[in-house]
C-alpha cells in the first residue's frame, strides 16, 4: 500500500444555512461571537430549537463528530508515518482537503473557530500557496478522478460483515486504497456513495460512532503494516 485514502463523508459541517439566520437562537449566538449568522458554523447544541423544521436535521449540525475523527487519524501512525491522505466531505457538498502537518486544536471552540475561517475564507492560512485546510473547487467524482484510488471500502452497517482485521488485511494488498466513513449522526448515505464504492462492509453487529469505526479500521491497518 502507498497511501490510505481516508474520507469523512457526508459530515455534518456548514455554515449556518440562509433559511435560519433569522432565528433568534441564531442571531443571538452569532451577536455574541461578533459575527454574522452566515459565518457562523451549525452546531445542534447551540441551534437545536432554530433546527426543528429543517430539512435532513439528523445529518446536520454536528461539527464535533469530524473533529474527534480527523484527531484520530491525524494522530494515527498511519499519518506519521506519511502513509494516509484525509479530505472531508461536507453535508452541502464541499470537499476539504486536509495536510498531514494541520495541528488541529483539541479545543471544541477553538476548532469551531477554526472551521468558520476555513468555510468563509476557503483556506487555512488565508493566501498560503500550501494551505493546512483548503476547501477544493471540486465535487465528489472529480475528487475521485483526482484521487483515482485502486479500491473504495464504503464503511456501513449495511455492508457484508467482516473483521477489521480481514479488512486490513485487504487493504494493504491496494496501492491506493480509499476508506469512506460518515461523519453524520444518523440516517444513511446518499446513493452516489453506495455508487462509487467498490466494497460495502460492516466491522460489527451494531451501528458504531464515527470515531470508533475510524480508530478500529486505522488501528487494524497499522496492526497489519506491523508500523508499532
Ligand atoms: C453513527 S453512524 C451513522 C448511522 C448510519 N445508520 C450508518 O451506519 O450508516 C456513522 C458512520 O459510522 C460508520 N459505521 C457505523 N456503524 C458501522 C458498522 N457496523 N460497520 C461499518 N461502519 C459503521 C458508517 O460509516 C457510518 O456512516
Amino acid at each position: 500500500m502507498d497511501e490510505l485514502c481516508l474520507l469523512f463523508a457526508a459530515s455534518g459541517l456548514e455554515l449556518v444555512p440562509r433559511e435560519l439566520w433569522e432565528h433568534p437562537a441564531v442571531k443571538a449566538w452569532a451577536k455574541r461571537r461578533g459575527k454574522r449568522p452566515g459565518q457562523t458554523l451549525l452546531d445542534v447544541s447551540i441551534h437545536r430549537p432554530a433546527m426543528l423544521n429543517l430539512g435532513d436535521a439528523e445529518r446536520r449540525g454536528r461539527p464535533d463528530i469530524v473533529h474527534f475523527c480527523s484527531l484520530l487519524a491525524l494522530g494515527s501512525l498511519l499519518n506519521r508515518n506519511r502513509l494516509l491522505s484525509l479530505h472531508i466531505h461536507t453535508y452541502d457538498g464541499k470537499i476539504i482537503r486536509v495536510s498531514r502537518h494541520v495541528k488541529l486544536p483539541r479545543n471544541y471552540n477553538r476548532f469551531i473557530g477554526l472551521m468558520e475561517q476555513l468555510l468563509v475564507e476557503e483556506e487555512v492560512p488565508p493566501g498560503s500557496s500550501e494551505p493546512l485546510l483548503q476547501v477544493l473547487s471540486c465535487d465528489l467524482s472529480e475528487l475521485m478522478e483526482q484521487l483515482k484510488p485502486s479500491k473504495v471500502y464504503l464503511l456501513t452497517e449495511k455492508g457484508y460483515k467482516i473483521k477489521p482485521v480481514d479488512l486490513a488485511r485487504k487493504i494493504i494488498e491496494e496501492k491506493t486504497p480509499m476508506v469512506i466513513i460518515g461523519c453524520f449522526q444518523a440516517g444513511d448515505f446518499s446513493s452516489e456513495f453506495y455508487e462509487i464504492a467498490d466494497e460495502t462492509v460492516s466491522i460489527s453487529q451494531v451501528t458504531l460512532e464515527a470515531w470508533n469505526v475510524t480508530a478500529r479500521v486505522l488501528s487494524a491497518v497499522e496492526d497489519a503494516l506491523d508500523l508499532h
